[in-house]
């Protein structure tokens, strides 16, 4: 449970605002690469409260500037892209890249006062296959080079989708482990006709045990989640996850090891209200099958950019298939809309003043505890954590996310030390009562 000053101080992330400033000192995606393709049309975007437009210009270099025109307000988002820059539609003034207004052409030659106005503009840049922008004060940190963003191209492909809640609800869902055995559970008769019955066999990895042994501990970009579950056969399966700062994850996959790869996914505000969340599913070796994710994308999600499931239509939900218990939600097998659900129905912002957490929440207090740390630290010493600005230093040794055996009495974090080849790990660590 938070005070009502705590929920305000993560939640709130508009301009002006502690948790605003949090995450505009970090780098954050705005559209994937494939949505501003050269000659493309601009596109309105909303993040952390602020209305945007982000385009290329006629020599295809990426502007993101204020959205309405610094004249008299139009959607600049319709303008023109011309003459190095973007075009409103309306009298005609012309932006560039750095939001300086470089033409007032209504305006009669001794009249122009085109190099007094200038819109409101943010650095972008292109990596890990979607497009980011800094919105912080000074010089940019540097963009994190996880494995998922600096991977060939073909390992990996990204996705948004806008949900209707504040963002911490997005990224709180990612990050607790222990639902994945009530809201994502499947019979294996449901997934019997998937990956030639694998789906199936991944299934019995949360059904056989649903109360995993649950871990966190801090690492040097945020914290290292850990699951584990006992099988029937004996195996201990350990799902070892991540929470970047400031509204990042990356789930691993579910499946039985050894795992094909994991997701990236970054939980941005568009306002306090909606957040938009990008997914990098990312692949160890070899070519990602991207038509596959792809055509689950475009059964799933909108032209509106957001799920087809949605409070608007009661999330479908089938209660046949529910009382079948094909799926426990009765909303069919895509995982991100049993989440959409979860989330969003929580209200706009969660009144985390009236909930009752349990030890399986551990994940989800400590992971508060961090933001709340990371802002309390930037108001005393103007320092966030994690942030990268020597690309020497730009790697990850401690970053792990897999899905694995772990060896009998091994926890998840004595399984990590293993793997890195080190002794005790360095940042606190929290078990959870069995
Ligand atoms: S409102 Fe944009 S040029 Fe007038
Ligand atoms: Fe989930």
């Amino acid at each position: 449970m938070l005070s009502q000053q705590q929920n305000d101080l993560v939640t709130q992330t508009g301009p002006g605002t502690p948790g605003g400033r949090l995450l505009r000192s970090y780098w954050q995606p705005i559209a994937t690469a494939e949505e501003m393709p050269i000659g493309g049309a601009p596109m309105p975007i909303k993040i952390l409260s602020e209305e945007l437009v982000l385009f290329r210009d006629d020599s295809d270099r990426l502007g993101l500037i204020g959205l309405h025109c610094a004249h008299r307000a139009t959607d600049l988002s319709y303008g023109r892209v011309e003459n190095g820059g973007l075009r409103c539609l309306y009298h005609g003034w012309l932006f560039d890249i750095n939001g300086q207004c470089i033409d007032q052409p209504a305006e009669p030659d001794d009249k122009k006062f085109c190099h007094k106005v200038r819109q409101t503009a943010y650095r972008v840049q292109e990596y890990g296959g979607v497009i980011w922008t800094y919105m912080g004060e000074g010089e940019a940190p540097l963009i994190p080079a996880f494995q998922f963003l600096d991977c060939p191209p073909d390992n990996r492909i990204t996705f948004r989708v806008v949900q209707e809640c504040n963002w911490l609800q997005g990224l709180e869902s990612s990050t607790d482990p222990a639902h994945t055995s009530y809201l994502h559970r499947m019979s294996e008769a449901t997934l019997s006709d998937t990956q030639g019955g694998q789906a199936a066999r991944n299934a019995r990895l949360f059904n056989e045990d649903i109360h995993p042994r649950l871990a966190i501990e801090r690492t040097s970009y945020g914290c290292r989640i850990h699951a584990l579950r006992k099988m029937s056969g004996g195996e201990n399966y350990l799902r070892v996850n991540n929470y970047i700062y400031p509204c990042g994850t990356t789930p691993s996959s579910i499946e039985a090891p050894p795992t094909s790869g994991y997701q990236g996914r970054w939980y941005v505000p568009r306002d306090d209200y909606s957040h938009t969340r990008f997914e990098f599913i990312y692949q160890h070796n070899g070519k990602l099958d991207k038509d596959k994710y792809r055509q689950i994308r475009a059964a799933q999600i909108a032209p509106d950019k957001r799920h087809k499931r949605r409070a608007e239509n009661r999330y479908l939900q089938d209660r046949e298939e529910l009382k079948r218990d094909d799926t426990f939600t009765g909303m069919g097998r895509y995982l991100a809309a049993h989440d959409a659900f979860a989330i969003e129905s929580a209200g706009a912002i969660q009144d985390r003043t009236q909930e009752h957490l349990g030890s399986t929440d551990i994940v989800i207090i400590e992971l508060r505890k961090a933001l709340l740390a990371a802002i309390k630290q930037m108001e005393e010493t103007g320092e966030v954590p994690g942030l990268l600005r020597d690309p020497s230093q730009n790697t990850f040794p401690d970053f792990i996310c897999t899905a694995d055996y772990a060896l009998d009495g091994e926890d998840g974090p004595a399984y990590c030390r293993r793997i890195l080849g080190r002794g005790p790990s360095s940042g606190p660590t929290k078990v959870a009562a069995e």
